[in-house]
């Protein structure tokens, strides 16, 4: 009955989370809004906020868990991919909760723990799945052959779907983060008001600069015939943009899966929370028979139950790791 203490701090989210023999008992996430002023996350700026939320955060997790830091049999934190001085403040506590306690540690994965939040729901994935994994940093399908044995196909070449969805809500001069709020617009527009380029890239890569070229000049030519042009059609900009990257990203997808000959198709990371792209997975599953994993909407973003859920199958493996260890800005599968 392993009780695992989760931390997550690789961007701008403080996390934690107790999970107990595989059962997540509490995920806190202390958001961060000092980065809306300015339009993205600044990272100094978001260690000094993890600094400052870390310890709350965990307290207010093994409270809502209702579990004492005494009863904690090992400590799993994100070791990378992220922003090196956030990882720093989760990974500098996950050491001195594990030394003070005289815990095991256990490093985890940010990009393997998105895909791994599947296992958090009763009903899971089987072994091998496909999984899309869109956040703000990273678009990937990824081949998950057993929990950490995992192979990514297809990746951006350039700019992540969240990027392009923050960026486009940029030019559109929305605030930052700007995917929720391209989310909420698009649920009022059209999504065929405006047909937006589809990227012909070999394989199973992604890229999404191009798009954002093309809607930054649709909208500098519009803006330039009629000033209110952003103010009056937003709904129908947001929707139009939705579909072309929910579309670019299905379709990707629906390759991969039929290449690999898999049934069973999973959506993970922050973008997963896109309502367009939830329905567009949700039908184009219906039509070719897939089992369809998306997950609930507190674990698309980044959150320490994910970790949680890693950590305890890597407890599982006895997979742990020394207090010498360092954060990973970049940290490849
Ligand atoms: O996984 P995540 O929380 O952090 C990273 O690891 O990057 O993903 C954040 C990204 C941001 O680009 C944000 O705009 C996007 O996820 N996002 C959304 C939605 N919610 C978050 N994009 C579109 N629609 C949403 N509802
Ligand atoms: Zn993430």
């Amino acid at each position: 009955m392993p009780a695992i203490l989760a931390i997550e701090s690789s961007c701008d989210e403080t996390s934690a989370s107790v999970c107990v023999d595989g059962a997540i008992l509490s995920n806190v996430i202390a958001n961060q809004t000092i980065h809306e002023a300015y339009g993205g996350v600044v990272p100094e700026l978001a260690s000094r906020v993890h600094q400052q939320n870390i310890v709350p955060a965990v307290q207010q997790a093994l409270l809502n868990a209702k579990v004492s830091k005494n009863d904690i049999d090992a400590v799993a934190f994100t070791r990378g991919p992220g922003l090196l001085g956030s990882l720093l403040v989760g990974v500098s506590f996950a050491k001195a909760f594990a030394l003070a306690k005289q815990l095991p540690l256990i490093e985890v994965n940010h990009m393997q723990a998105h895909i791994l939040a599947h296992f958090i729901a009763e009903k899971k994935p089987s072994f091998p799945f496909i999984c899309l994994t869109v956040s703000g940093g990273h678009t990937q399908i990824v081949l998950v052959k057993d929990y950490f044995d995992m192979e990514v196909i297809g990746q951006t070449l350039d700019d992540a779907a969240g990027e392009a969805m923050d960026k486009t809500s940029k030019i559109l001069g929305l605030p930052y983060p700007g995917g929720p709020l391209i989310d909420k617009n698009a649920r009022n527009g059209n999504p065929d008001a405006y047909k937006f380029p589809e990227p012909q890239i070999p394989g199973f890569d992604f890229s999404f600069s191009g798009l954002k070229t093309s809607i930054l000049y649709f909208i500098r030519d519009n803006v330039a015939a009629n000033p209110n042009f952003i103010q009056e059609n937003m709904n129908d900009i947001c929707a139009s943009v939705e579909k072309r990257i929910a579309t670019i990203l299905i379709n990707k997808l629906k390759k991969a899966a039929y290449e690999y000959g898999i049934k069973d198709v999973a959506l993970a990371g922050g973008v997963s929370a896109n309502t367009g792209l939830r329905n567009l997975l949700t039908e184009t599953g219906a039509q070719n028979g897939w089992n369809v994993f998306i997950p609930k909407f507190e674990y698309c973003t980044d959150n320490a139950a994910m970790i949680a859920i890693a950590g305890y199958h890597k407890y599982l493996k006895g997979e742990f790791i020394g207090q010498d260890v360092a954060p990973l800005a970049r940290m490849p599968f």
